[in-house]
């Protein structure tokens, strides 16, 4: 098996605006073996959360293909869609979505159970992930009780939670001041590296990206590699 998690091929994103279509994205090709941590750079507004969008099969490209773990899923039903995100992605925003009623180690278990683990076994991973992100006397806290820093890692344990090959994050430190912001982005690239998942981050902080693999930047609608 290739060890090639995500691919686009060709993509492009037109939005249908009033009478005048705009075109976001132009014939954008990019792949991310299994490992890699990929830079996402870009401009406000050009198109970072567009791609992150598409790539995570949460909106379908214009144009193009999307291969996610060899699987085409271009032409998806949304069923499929629904069941690969489930099964193969995680998703990190900048502000955490955390659910405000639940703890953080319920916050973590939530995806295994959806995911129709037991309970037991959803709680065993959900120790481990906050474990790995620093968090473990932070277990029984809800997010109002944590701090930015440790409510971000805890939306980074629950993109974890269901062991995905794709991680995508839209800006997950940009909401934190630089200090905090450092230390959850290292607790948050060797998480991924120690499970060896593909990640695509997008962020302003060209330090930041530069601790990455590699960088790509999205100019004039186009992929720079
Ligand atoms: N659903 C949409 N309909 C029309 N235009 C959109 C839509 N979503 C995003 N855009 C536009 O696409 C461009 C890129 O947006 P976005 O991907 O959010 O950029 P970034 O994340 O790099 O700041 C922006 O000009 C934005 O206004
Ligand atoms: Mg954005």
């Amino acid at each position: 098996m290739s060890d090639i998690v995500l691919s686009l091929e060709n993509v492009g994103r037109v939005f249908e605006q009033g009478s005048q279509p705009l075109e976001i994205l132009k014939n954008v090709n990019l792949q991310i073996k299994a490992g890699e941590v990929v830079a996402l750079l870009g401009q406000s507004g050009a198109g970072k959360s567009t791609l992150l969008q598409i790539a995570g099969l949460l909106e379908p490209p214009s144009s193009g293909k999307v291969i996610v773990n060899s699987v085409d899923c271009t032409g998806s039903s949304d069923r499929k869609r629904t069941e690969m995100r489930r099964d193969e992605i995680g998703f990190v925003y900048q502000f955490h979505h955390l659910l405000p009623e639940f703890s953080a180690l319920e916050n973590v278990m939530m995806p295994n159970l959806i995911s129709g683990i037991s309970r037991k076994q959803a709680q065993e991973k959900a120790t481990i992930l906050l474990d790995m992100m620093g968090l473990s006397h932070r277990v029984t806290h809800r997010p109002a009780k944590l701090s930015g820093g440790e409510q971000q890692r805890v939306a980074i344990a629950r993109a974890l939670a269901n062991d995905p090959s794709l991680l995508l994050a839209d800006e997950p430190t940009g909401n934190l001041d630089e200090q905090t912001s450092d230390l959850v982005f290292e607790n948050f690239v060797s998480s991924l590296k120690s499970r060896n998942v593909a990640a695509l981050v997008a962020t302003h902080n060209t330090e930041l990206a530069a601790r990455m693999d590699r960088i790509v930047q999205v100019r004039d609608h186009q992929l720079i590699q």
